[in-house]
């Protein structure tokens, strides 16, 4: 019993002077471990007469439990005063000025493909995608645009170096011969927009020789004027969040599409400054038409079976349409001031996009 005693307070003196977590740890192991002291006297206790050993059992069951539950006391005061001690040492200081970061935005030109893909998603349209440098099959021949036709002059082209004069390859000048490579691939019904680069050697306000453009094609059995009409009344009002916006559809002629027509919506140009809706003048926006079945025919579909509609816009242009970004040629300055000012936050939700 004396010695169970001195052990006791032994234990317990170095259980109450213990400085961390990690000697209490050790403390618990030295005693009540698998090789521990107290582990070892309870060991002996099969070697004593049934007497001796009850007295001795409990005694040292008491001591077990006094020292495990000592111990348990102290960790978690320990680790109460840890967690003080490391909370004091770390304090953070929420009334200090923020650092100055700046914040990146979204330039206009991506802001405007977005929008234009959330419009013409919601109308169930897919995004297809096809190569910048393009072979002259793809980007005229197929599009019923043959080697001496004039469209293929007002594209002023950038020729690849060292491809064969059969079928050179190009910058490609439009987003269209992702229709040709679409319906090449896929049986109708087609129904994709392409948003995209595209280049032309040309340079000024309103053009730079790489810019972009989106466009849509539609391949179906009973597809008809009409659907195209609608389709892009409907795209032009929710693109320039105007719901009575005057739309017009104006003959014209592509070669890769019979009828064809140009769309404009209404502007006024009074006293010099320009404004988008009502009022007694028309801008230009974008091409559209009744797929040729030329077309169709060159890509194996049946034209006696299948028609569509096509339409391409340029992105500069609606964007410096809906923004008031009067120079096509800053888009591509890398100006951070520019930039700073008509780009858009990366935390808006795409927005602008009307009647939806
Ligand atoms: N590819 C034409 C261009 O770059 C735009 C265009 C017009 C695309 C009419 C079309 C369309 O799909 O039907 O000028």
């Amino acid at each position: 019993m004396k010695e169970l005693d001195a052990l006791r307070s032994e234990l317990m003196t170095a259980v109450k002077d213990a400085a961390g977590l990690d000697e209490l740890e050790q403390i618990r192991v030295s005693a009540l471990g698998k090789k521990g002291r107290i582990t070892g006297l309870m060991r002996g206790l099969g070697a004593m007469n049934p007497e001796a050993r009850k007295e001795a059992g409990q005694a040292l069951n008491a001591l077990k439990n006094e020292v495990a539950e000592a111990i348990e006391a102290k960790k978690r005061t320990s680790a109460d005063s840890e967690l003080d001690a490391r909370l004091t040492g770390e304090r953070v200081d929420v009334t200090l000025p923020v650092r100055p970061e700046s914040q990146g935005c979204i330039h206009p030109i991506s802001q405007t493909i977005d929008e234009v893909v959330a419009i013409l998603g919601e109308m169930e349209f897919s995004v297809a995608e096809g190569p910048d440098i393009e072979d002259d099959w793809h980007n005229f021949t197929a599009l019923n645009i043959p080697p001496d036709h004039p469209a293929r002059q007002e594209h002023d082209t950038f020729y690849l170096p060292g491809s064969g004069d059969d079928d050179r390859l190009v910058l490609r000048t439009h987003t269209s011969p992702v229709q040709i490579r679409t319906m090449m691939e896929t049986k109708p019904p087609i129904r994709i927009i392409v948003p995209g680069r595209t280049y032309r050697c040309d340079y000024d306000a309103t053009h730079s020789p790489m810019f972009h453009q989106v466009e849509g094609l539609v391949v179906d059995e009973s597809t008809h004027m009409g659907h195209l009409k609608g389709c892009l009344i409907e795209f032009c009002r929710a693109f320039f969040d105007m719901d009575d916006l005057p739309v017009r559809f104006r003959p014209s002629y592509f070669p890769f599409t019979e009828p064809s027509a140009e769309v404009d919506i209404g502007c006024t140009r009074e006293g010099g400054e320009f404004r988008i809706g009502h009022g007694d003048d028309w801008l230009e926006i974008l091409g559209c038409g009744m797929v040729n079945p030329k077309v169709l025919e060159n890509c194996n579909i049946d034209p006696a079976k299948y028609q569509g509609f096509a339409f391409g816009l340029g992105i500069e242009r609606m964007a410096m349409l809906k923004y008031g970004i009067p120079d096509l040629r800053t888009f591509f300055e890398s100006d951070l001031r520019w930039l700073r000012h008509y780009g858009f936050s990366a935390f808006q939700v795409p927005s602008m996009v009307g009647g939806l």
